[in-house]
């Protein structure tokens, strides 16, 4: 999720890593820390920017030719100088900073309790500081062994730099699912999270791959899976600059963040579906779930982007679960006066978790007495400390204005939340409940194959970047991608667009329609398909141009649009978590091709922390 710089070398190594965290603060973050090693190892980490911690350290000299630093995107554990990396095991014989998500750190946590550990912070890191000490300790191991193992039993994603007392001339360094790259100098390496803090010392670089472990002494490195399988390094030269590097190749974080959605999706998943047995498990719902359950009524509220999610939200509650649901523009909900019953459960969507009429939405509620949980990306954000316990997205840092992988994050949740709640209600059969399980599992794969479709979209956008106006038109759980979609084209092309139910065309803005305004439809293969079907039939009769996202092979609406772009067979549950990322990639065309600022679009904030 975030950063991670290693140096072992010659040269002094608090400069380096210092730098390289400051070459990482474009990944976002909540906290940062370092280790120098000079025989004995300094330790210094806070919540905050890398220049608070560059103050808190001051002018003392920091010796040393090894060291590793991190950049902290809480995912357990709030922000805070006890949470943040590296952390050092119990017996202090093991220092480590790591990015990713264990997700059987609960299991190993409460193992090593039982065998005497005990810990200091709340975060899935300590626990494989210790697992590794453990393991180190009891099996009479060395560093290296003893990490592989532990990593055998870790479930989850890990970036990780470890350093043992006890061997303080070598770095352990291995990787799965979050990235790291070693940099090859003369007598020395370097390693981060990508190549940002590395390029301005080498270029020659490895990309590990996952289950690799890397042993990293000044003059040799040795290079393994977790499995004890020796691997050949491949050494590459980079050629990017550093802007690149930090977008990872993309020409803009927004589109970066559309293509990171496969796994940030799976990481919002991650650790809280499973398949055998079949089972969900939100963890910050655990106490209030009862009263979810018995909810008489749900109060989705949020803005933006957050609000688009609340009403699939909506969709999904009331479809799987049955549960009166009612969405509110946060904004409107906390001057309307509205009525707030102490039975009733507000949820408050925000990926900042900062948004300013979310939160009065929130404190309203609160003095109402009703239950008040949270949806929210930035771990210990405003929103989450305010609230009676929530969910948190995972999506990791979401750097474009435009929100993308945020939205698809929110969602994943409300049908985490909708499938658990319909469970629990008994108004999903256990064949439902297994179905939409399976569904969801198959998302990640199912946008990778969409994004194979850029190209198209990419087309479509040359044809339509000079459009003054754009409609949107969906049903059901589409309605909402529809307003989404819009949006996604307004805030960052500045073209006109307008989200509406497909079926409310006949009650004014059909008036809209002639052949120079683009219609963009989601015509996907579900319950409302055949009604779809008349609304574009309805479109092309005025001559409206219908650009429609359908499901793959469906030749009925192939042959009435005048562009399509197929994405996976998906039942509508999960349908809005695919739909839109057509929409997604078609604005960024249009706004690239208009010269737009895509990632910081005029007039708007990442965090509207103001009325
Ligand atoms: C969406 O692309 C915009 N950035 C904006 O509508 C955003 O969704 C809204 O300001 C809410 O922000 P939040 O999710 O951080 O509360
Ligand atoms: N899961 C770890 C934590 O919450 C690491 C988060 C990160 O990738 O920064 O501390």
């Amino acid at each position: 999720m975030c950063g991670i710089v290693g140096y072992i070398g010659s040269r002094q190594a608090y400069p380096i890593i210092i730098n390289g965290l400051k070459r990482l603060e474009y990944r976002g973050y909540d906290s940062a820390g370092i280790c120098i090693v000079n025989g004995e190892p300094f330790l210094a980490k806070q919540k905050g920017k890398v220049s608070d911690l560059e103050n808190f350290i001051g002018n003392r000299t920091l010796e040393g030719t090894i060291g590793i630093g991190h950049t902290r995107w809480a995912t357990h554990g709030e922000p805070n100088d006890t949470n943040a990396h590296p952390h050092i095991s119990m017996n202090e014989k093991f220092i480590i900073i790591h990015n990713g998500i264990i997700e059987n750190y609960g299991l190993l946590r409460t193992k090593l309790e039982k065998r005497g550990y005990k810990f200091y912070s709340e975060t899935d890191t300590e626990v494989l500081a210790n697992l590794i000490e453990y393991i180190y300790l009891k099996g009479n191991v060395t560093a290296e062994i003893a990490v592989r193992l532990a990593l055998t039993k870790v479930v989850g994603a890990y970036g990780i730099v470890v350093v043992n007392r006890d061997d303080p001339d070598t770095l352990i360094a291995a990787r799965k699912g979050s990235p790291l790259v070693i940099g090859v100098g003369e007598g020395e390496y370097f390693i981060a999270s990508d190549a940002t803090p590395i390029i301005e010392y080498t270029k020659s670089v490895i990309f590990l791959n996952d289950n690799d472990v890397a042993i990293l002494q000044r003059n040799q490195m040795t290079l393994k899976t977790i499995y004890n399988q020796s691997l050949e390094p491949n050494i590459q030269q980079l050629d990017l600059d550093i802007e690149s590097i930090e977008k990872g190749g993309f020409e803009h974080f927004m589109l970066k963040e559309i293509y990171e959605q496969p796994r940030s999706i799976h990481d919002t998943f991650r650790g809280r579906v499973s398949t055998n047995p079949f089972d969900i498990h939100l963890g910050g719902l655990y106490n209030v779930l009862p009263k979810l359950v018995e909810a008489k009524r749900i109060i989705l509220i949020g803005c933006g982007t957050s609000w688009h999610a609340a009403l699939v939200g909506e969709y999904l509650i009331e479809d799987l679960a049955r549960i009166p649901v009612e969405v509110e523009y946060a904004s409107e909900f906390r001057y309307r006066n509205p009525i707030i019953n102490k039975d009733d459960i507000v949820i408050a969507i925000s990926q900042s978790g900062e948004t300013a009429d979310t939160l009065a939405a929130i404190r309203l509620a609160k003095e109402a007495g009703a239950l008040v949980l949270g949806i929210c990306n930035v771990v210990g954000s405003s929103i989450p400390r305010e609230t009676d316990g929530g969910v948190y997205t995972h999506a990791g840092p979401e750097i474009g204005v435009a929100s993308t992988k945020a939205f698809t994050a929110q969602v994943t949740v409300l049908v985490m939340m909708a499938i658990l709640l319909g469970k629990k209600k008994g108004t999903l059969t256990q064949e439902k409940y297994e179905e939409l399980i399976n569904e969801l599992n198959l998302v990640p794969d199912k946008i990778e194959k969409i994004l194979l479709s850029e190209t198209i979209v990419k087309e479509i956008s040359e044809r339509f970047k000079d459009a003054r106006n754009f409609l949107y038109l969906g049903r059901g759980y589409y309605f909402p991608v529809a307003l989404e979609g819009a949006l996604k084209l307004k805030e960052i092309s500045y073209i006109h667009a307008e989200g509406y139910p497909a079926a409310e065309m006949k009650h004014g803005p059909i008036a809209l329609i002639d052949d120079t305004m683009p219609v963009v439809v989601i015509a996907t293969k579900d319950s409302s398909y055949e009604k779809i079907v008349s609304n574009v039939q309805e479109v092309k009769a005025r001559k409206g141009v219908v650009i429609a996202i359908v499901t793959e092979g469906d030749t009925t609406i192939k042959e009435m649009a005048d562009y399509t772009i197929e994405i996976p067979e998906a039942g509508e549950v999960v349908g809005s978590l695919l739909s839109v990322v057509p929409l997604q990639l078609l604005a960024y065309h249009i706004a690239v091709l208009r010269g737009c600022d895509v990632d910081q679009p005029r007039n708007l904030a990442k965090s509207v922390t103001v009325e």
